[in-house]
């Protein structure tokens, strides 16, 4: 790995971020600097000085920068148990509602969205829930839509379903032709996928459930801190906050906002509301 020189990755964020409002300057440095240094090699450049400079220059140089900022690995019914959990502790509370509001944030090429949509239509309770997924990247997010995967993604899901609760046999999801898997399209009809920073943007849904797994592990603690009051913001009173087993709630200053539903998965239950919170300080995602 290459060396990041501090002084270079600080200019480096902050053009990016005053040229294309991307901000990445509160990311946890560790797993940062290993992005930076692959980078570097990616444009075969020396100096993240002279990287800024031909991402300044041109913003289709910056579309193909931005998939190495954002790390994007996700697969089907990733961390299976989580979705266990979900189907075990949180869905029968959701089976009493007649609507459902999910927010999946950051979700990637699309993956946990389509896991997800399966476990509820198992479970009868796909058609009167509303997903919102959002990511940062657009390109992963066109992805993400189409539902279509390569057949050699589709092994994390024959391996993960059945742990993850699933009650058919996974070949009925889809249909395999030229090495692709087709996702029926009925699973995403409910689903609005849209672009979203979790960073800079503000809360634009009241939601039952929301989903942000394997995204915090790349904050700093102040940015988490910030991504939690947001999620506290967006939720009714009583919903569920789900990380997932990698990340936790219990060192932020938004931790007494919420009651801990498992601590194994990491999933909340929305016990206080912050105050300022209205409608007013709801807007759509761009
Ligand atoms: C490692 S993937 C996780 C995908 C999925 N949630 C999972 O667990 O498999 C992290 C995702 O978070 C997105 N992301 C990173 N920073 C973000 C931000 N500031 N706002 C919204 N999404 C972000 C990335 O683009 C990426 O798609």
């Amino acid at each position: 790995m290459m060396r990041i020189d501090p002084v270079e990755r600080h200019l480096f964020l902050e053009g990016v971020f005053m040229r294309y409002g991307y901000d990445f300057r509160q990311y946890a440095e560790a797993s940062l600097d290993r992005r930076l240094s692959t980078l570097l090699t990616q444009f075969k450049v020396s100096s993240l000085l002279e990287l800024l400079k031909k991402v300044l220059d041109s913003s289709d140089t910056f579309r193909d920068v931005l998939p190495y900022l954002t790390i994007n690995t996700t697969e089907f019914f990733r961390d299976p148990l989580f979705f266990r959990t979900l189907r075990e502790v949180v869905f029968p509370v959701l089976k009493t509602y007649s609507r459902i509001v999910i927010w999946v944030a950051g979700c990637s090429t699309g993956e946990e969205v389509l896991s997800l949509a399966i476990a509820l239509k198992e479970e009868n309770l796909l058609d009167r829930t509303t997903i919102h997924a959002t990511d940062i990247n657009p390109k992963v997010l066109k992805k993400a839509k189409e539902g279509i995967y390569e057949l050699s993604l589709i092994s994390s899901f024959n391996k993960n379903y059945v742990t993850a609760g699933g009650t058919n046999s996974p070949s009925e999801y889809y249909t395999a032709e030229y090495g692709l898997a087709r996702f029926n399209s009925k699973f995403l009809e409910n689903t609005v996928f849209s672009e979203h920073n979790l960073v800079t943007d503000a809360p634009f849904i009241e939601a039952n459930l929301i989903l942000c797994r394997n995204v915090l592990i790349y904050f700093n603690r102040e940015l988490q801190d910030r991504a939690f009051n947001l999620f506290a913001r967006s939720l009714v009173f009583k919903g569920y906050l789900g990380i997932g087993s990698k990340e936790t709630l219990r060192f932020s200053n938004t931790a007494n906002y919420f009651d801990t539903i498992d601590s194994n998965q990491n999933i909340y239950n929305l016990k206080v509301q912050p105050v300022g919170k209205s409608a007013a300080s709801l807007r759509k995602p761009t």
